[in-house]
């Protein structure tokens, strides 16, 4: 399965900030906010990694995560002139999915909680149709929203509907098998001008190949896109790894785990960057990982 992350369009809502920046590269406490991301791709233990970005910011990311190697992945970078929807992710990396199946995660989508690598693992090994993440939220207007039967089977799905089915959102994660590319290439612009990624889900919807995952209440699902989820998400990233000294979405920690990269790997990465407490945390790490 191949993996890719969109991180392009203009951020507008947090404009100053992202004049100059992608807001992907901006912290969520500790580390840059596309780490989140890449931490899921990694757990679902996807190693080839699309990284879909604005023209100029193909440089920062390179500097920030480079082919990948030193984490035991393989990334490969594309541009998206101008944010046309996500929808057109498929048709940028269509050479890079190939053959295969294909995870999306949004650039900007944070998922954290007991349980996740596994409903990742069930979900990636199923190979045919499509599997959506919901959540409950409290403004479900703003997000697409699914609809479920009593055996959790989607019924309806809208994007940001005025008359509610449901509290579901579905969140920015998406499994699809190889059809997305075609389905991609067949749907039209909406109103306001893009390719939406609840278009393809309808399509599955229709042809009754798609799959609802639940996210359930213990479970933290932030989609990062304004000053206030920014502070909040950096709040409870603080709490979190403070309150059990654990990292969320340490990168390192995962790939080691995942038997990519060995503690020497870490070791030559924490020691470049050992005044910093990730720096300092990799290091321990490693001290606790050596025999
Ligand atoms: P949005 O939050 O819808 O858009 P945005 O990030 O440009 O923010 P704003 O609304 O403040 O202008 O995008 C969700 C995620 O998807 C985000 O990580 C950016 C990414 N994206 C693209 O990479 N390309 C696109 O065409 C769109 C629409 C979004």
């Amino acid at each position: 399965m191949k993996g890719i992350i969109l991180a392009g369009g203009n951020g507008t809502r947090l404009y100053p900030l992202t004049l100059s920046i992608s807001k992907h590269l901006l912290p969520i406490y500790d580390k840059p906010l596309i780490y989140y991301p890449l931490s899921v791709l990694m757990l679902a233990k996807i190693r080839d990694i699309l990284i879909i970005t604005k023209p100029d910011d193909e440089k920062l990311y390179y500097k920030l995560l480079n082919d990948g190697s030193q984490l035991g992945l393989n990334i490969s970078y594309a541009i998206q002139s101008k944010p046309r929807g996500l929808a057109e992710a498929f048709i940028i990396g269509e050479k890079f999915i190939n053959k295969d199946s294909v995870c999306m995660i949004l650039g900007d989508n944070i998922f954290y909680g007991q349980g996740f690598t596994d409903q990742l693992s069930k979900v990636c090994s199923n190979k045919k149709g499509a599997t959506v993440f919901s959540y409950f939220v409290k403004k479900p207007y703003e997000f697409g929203v699914v609809e479920l039967d009593q055996f959790s089977n989607p019924i309806s799905i809208e994007e940001k509907p005025e008359i509610l089915k449901s509290n579901l959102a579905v969140t920015g994660l998406y499994f699809y098998d190889n059809n997305v590319i075609e389905i991609a290439k067949s749907i039209k612009p909406s109103k306001r001008g893009e390719l939406e990624i609840n278009s393809i889900n309808k399509v599955y919807l229709n042809q009754k190949k798609l799959k609802v995952e639940k996210l359930g209440r213990g479970f933290v699902w932030l989609d990062a896109g304004t000053f206030e989820t920014f502070i909040n998400a950096s709040q409870l990233i603080e709490t979190i790894e403070n309150q059990q000294n654990c990292k969320i979405a340490c990168l390192e920690e995962i790939a080691f785990y995942n038997n990519w990269i060995d503690v020497n790997d870490i070791y030559n990465y924490a020691i470049t960057m050992q005044s910093s407490k990730y720096g300092q945390y990799l290091l321990n790490f490693v001290k606790q990982n050596t025999n």
